[in-house]
């Protein structure tokens, strides 16, 4: 039920704060006015768990779209090693349900030490949201599955804004081309109709993978986020191992596990990391390994891929926004069928409130 509302939860977080004529983003709510953006000199984005890998999103986007020094890191592991922060840093804590105890803890000892700090977060009034200089709310509506998907896309989207505004603010992206990014970012609730249209078949590719006891994720570039992200869905609802990588770490590790038993996830939208992504395809062939290739034109790499599973096509920015969705339907799927809990995984729970 999530999964399939995704497009409305985009609808409802772009809605009245993208402006098509002047290509940028409403100022005030974003949290972060045009003199706030320009007095930053660097933006550290602090989450855990499914919102650390829209941290990652985040950090691309703001280094590529506003040209901004980005990192993301792990709440729990900033907050224990004296991190150096202070003023000019805009720290973004991003939480879909704002009472995570390290990203609040790690969020406050920023803002302690002078930065500037804006949340990203699901829940009105929570306790990030409070501890926060500015807000920038998610409007994806409650969340009740413990693992994330509507919060996931909302937050890829909101860290667009974020990063367009950004740009923009800082002279990085003209107007026309902000309103070049706007305009195909409108489309994204449509075109994420269409790939959950493709459910049936994401099945059925489920189906021929449900007795497989571990799985690999590759995307470079921006997908590599969304790598993790399949990976960590498919462990946390399947009970399936699954690791992610940066398709260029490959060789540095996970082909030692590649056989025919082993699924391999390949993120190879056409973009820039096409060619690199082609290649990591062909070495899981060389094993004998089983490709199942996310993909936005047929051609691309169809031909070597056991499975396909097909996204339409947008800018490079937005990709990661509809080809997760495939990767969340293939976690529910392989759940499904092997019968675990969907919405209450073992072990783990929706907000994790202690250290
Ligand atoms: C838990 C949930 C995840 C979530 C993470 C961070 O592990 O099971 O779905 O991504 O916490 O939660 P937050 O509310 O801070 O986004």
């Amino acid at each position: 039920k999530e999964i399939f509302e995704q497009p409305r939860a985009l609808e409802d977080t772009l809605r009245g704060r993208v402006s098509l004529e002047s290509g940028d983003l409403e100022a005030a709510e974003m949290g972060v006015s045009v003199e706030d953006a320009r007095a930053v000199k660097r933006v550290i984005l602090l989450a855990c768990g499914t919102s650390y890998h829209a941290a990652l999103h985040g950090r691309y986007l703001l280094e590529s779209l506003a040209r901004v020094p980005a990192v993301a890191e792990l709440a729990s592991e900033f907050r224990y090693r004296d991190p150096v922060v202070g003023e000019g840093d805009l720290v973004v804590a991003v939480s879909q349900s704002g009472e995570t105890a390290d990203t609040l803890a790690a969020a406050k000892e920023a803002r302690e030490r002078g930065a500037r700090l804006l949340a990203v977060v699901n829940v009105q009034g929570s306790a990030i949201a409070r501890a926060s200089h500015g807000t920038l709310y998610t409007h994806a509506g409650p969340e009740i599955g413990v693992a994330s998907t509507k919060c996931f896309t909302a937050q890829l989207a909101a860290l667009t804004m974020l990063a367009i505004h950004l740009g923009r603010a800082r002279g990085a992206l003209t107007a026309d081309k902000g309103r070049e990014l706007l305009h195909e970012f409108v489309q994204l609730p449509h075109k994420m109709r269409d790939a959950l249209a493709a459910s049936r078949h994401v099945e059925s590719v489920a189906r021929a993978v449900m007795h497989t006891r571990d799985a690999l994720f590759l995307g470079r570039g921006l997908s590599s986020a969304v790598a993790l992200e399949g990976a960590l869905k498919l462990k946390e609802i399947s009970y399936v191992h699954a690791e992610g990588y940066a398709g260029g770490e490959m060789k540095h590790g996970p082909l030692a596990l590649v056989d025919r038993d082993m699924p391999v996830v390949c993120l190879v939208p056409s973009d820039s990391t096409l060619e690199k992504m082609l290649s990591n395809v062909q070495e899981v062939r060389a094993r004998d390994g089983q490709v199942i290739a996310v993909l936005d034109d047929e051609k691309a790499g169809a031909g070597l891929a056991a499975h396909t599973l097909k996204v339409p096509r947008t800018i490079e920015w937005f990709t990661p926004l509809l080809t997760i969705i495939p990767l969340q339907l293939l976690s529910y799927y392989v759940a499904d069928l092997r019968g675990t809990d969907v919405d209450q995984p073992r072990n783990l729970a929706k907000t994790v409130t202690v250290e």
